[in-house]
């Protein structure tokens, strides 16, 4: 028979980091379908891997090189089998990958991803193909496809990459570059045909997300809050999230807006790293414990049951004892739903490297200090949650006959049994169980 089709070669994309690197992942398959990819769930049968990397602290980066070292057999046994590194790594050490790792056919930066089918194809020519400019052209304009794909209900949208803060700790101004706003009529653009495809969540993101600038219609800049209330007004979008923010962007239009805009869900992810502020100075945060703090109750005031979220790094250079215990202070007073606590990682080329570091071991221990109340804490706040009804996104399905998973509105996983849902559709559930890292609820007749 005659062979009328190639058959598509299949592309691996392992994803590591944030939730930016998640969104980009996705432009990447999108972009090398164009060049006659489908994407594989298993590295086995791929004929090119991606890993999409993160730079953000040293563990991460080291990942990286022992997840490459797993793919030589891979390549032994099917010599055109491509490997490349994108994403922060990527950026951050360029060529040195290659050097490092010979396996290695591709490097590309974060800002390159529209390049990638031309950097495939130089490297089916093999050749070494790397890419870490910062081009001036707009990787996103020119990644936009409009694909008609269904989708699963809950999807991450970029509109803000990189950083121009830099704190002392922190790499992702290296890698990600300076601050750049995508404008407003592209992101409803993207978000419609989001929602034709079946999204009903929508969560922004930037490395900066509240610093969002970009040009509004008529070419004057609008500010999150506004893009948050045009995204408003998309008849089929339910939620809208955003993350993450600085504490020193949050305008008062945006904190009003969390108590007007009916889409936008009460939960915010406001990292503060630090509760002393000789560490927050050294750490060139520019805001104090204090500020932080009176900022939250001004963002409680117009929306009193919003969930917070937050960042800590424990055993920054310099931090005291009694540094830490401000941070454990702080902890106590806000309340977070959420928090997400890491030793301090020394990444070379940042000002922090320089200093006076913590022993290891102390850092440990101040990080178990501070994991163990913020567990106790968002244990709290989530059995707090047994007994009310909350809006449920239902997203897939349990591991039990019948059973469906979705998110309330302040992102608790809430399990349903016999829930006679679809997944994208959003119910009323009375939460009637709190587990480790769940709730569960029963679907409240309308
Ligand atoms: N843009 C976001 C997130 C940056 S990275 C923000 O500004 O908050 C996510 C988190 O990783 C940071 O909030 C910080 O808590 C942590 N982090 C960043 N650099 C780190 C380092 N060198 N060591 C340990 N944790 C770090
Ligand atoms: Fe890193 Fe600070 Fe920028 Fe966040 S604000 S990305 S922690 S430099
Ligand atoms: Fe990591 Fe880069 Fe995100 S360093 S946290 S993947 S911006």
């Amino acid at each position: 028979m005659a062979n009328s089709k190639p058959e598509p070669k299949k592309l691996f994309i392992k994803t590591y980091g944030c939730q930016m690197n998640v969104y980009d992942s996705e432009r990447m398959a999108e972009a090398m379908g164009g060049a006659g990819y489908v994407e594989t769930k298993s590295p086995d049968d791929a004929d090119m891997i991606l890993l999409n990397t993160c730079h953000i602290r040293e563990k991460a980066a080291e990942k990286v090189y022992s997840e490459l070292g797993r793919f030589r057999k891979l390549k032994n046994e099917n010599p055109d089998l491509k490997i490349g590194v994108a994403g922060c790594v990527a950026q951050a050490e360029g060529e040195e990958i290659m050097r490092r790792q010979p396996l290695v056919d591709l490097v590309v930066g974060p800002q390159s991803y529209h390049k990638l089918p031309q950097l495939e194809a130089k490297a089916r020519s093999g050749e070494k193909a790397l890419d870490t400019d910062f081009p001036i052209e707009d990787k996103f304009e020119i990644l936009k496809k409009r694909p008609k794909a269904k989708r699963a209900p809950a999807a991450f949208l970029t509109v803000q990459e990189g950083c121009d803060k830099f704190c002392a700790f922190c790499v992702v101004p290296y890698t990600r570059g300076a601050e750049v706003s995508r404008p407003a009529p592209r992101i409803l653009d993207e978000a419609q045909n989001l929602v034709e495809r079946g999204v009903r969540e929508i969560t922004l993101l930037g490395q900066n997300v509240n610093a969002y600038h970009g040009a509004g219609p008529g070419g004057n800049a609008w500010s999150l809050a506004e893009l948050i209330w045009a995204l408003n007004d998309i008849d089929g979008l339910e939620r809208i999230r955003f993350t993450t923010s600085h504490p020193n962007d949050m305008s008062e239009d945006l904190i009003e807006a969390h108590g007007t805009c009916e889409k936008l869900m009460p939960y915010l992810h406001l990292p503060v790293q630090s509760g002393s502020d000789h560490i927050l100075k050294r750490m060139n945060r520019k805001h104090t414990a204090e500020s932080y703090l009176r900022l939250i109750r001004k963002i409680r005031e117009a929306r009193p049951d919003i969930l917070m979220s937050g960042d800590f790094i424990v055993g920054f250079p310099e931090e005291t004892e009694e540094d830490f215990q401000a941070t454990l202070d702080l902890v106590e007073e806000v309340k977070y739903g959420y928090a997400y606590s890491f030793k301090y990682s020394t990444r070379p080329g940042t000002p922090a490297a320089e200093r006076a570091q913590v022993d290891e071991d102390e850092k440990s221990e101040r990080l178990q200090r501070l994991q163990s109340l913020i567990t106790r804490q968002q244990r709290e706040i989530q059995d707090a949650m047994v007994g009310k009804t909350v809006n449920v996104l239902f997203e897939k399905p349990g591991r039990l006959t019948g059973q469906m998973v979705g998110k309330s509105d302040y992102l608790h996983a809430v399990h349903v049994a016999d829930a006679k849902v679809e997944i994208g559709d959003i119910a009323r559930v009375e939460i009637t169980d709190s587990a480790a890292n769940s709730l569960a609820g029963r679907i409240k007749a309308a």
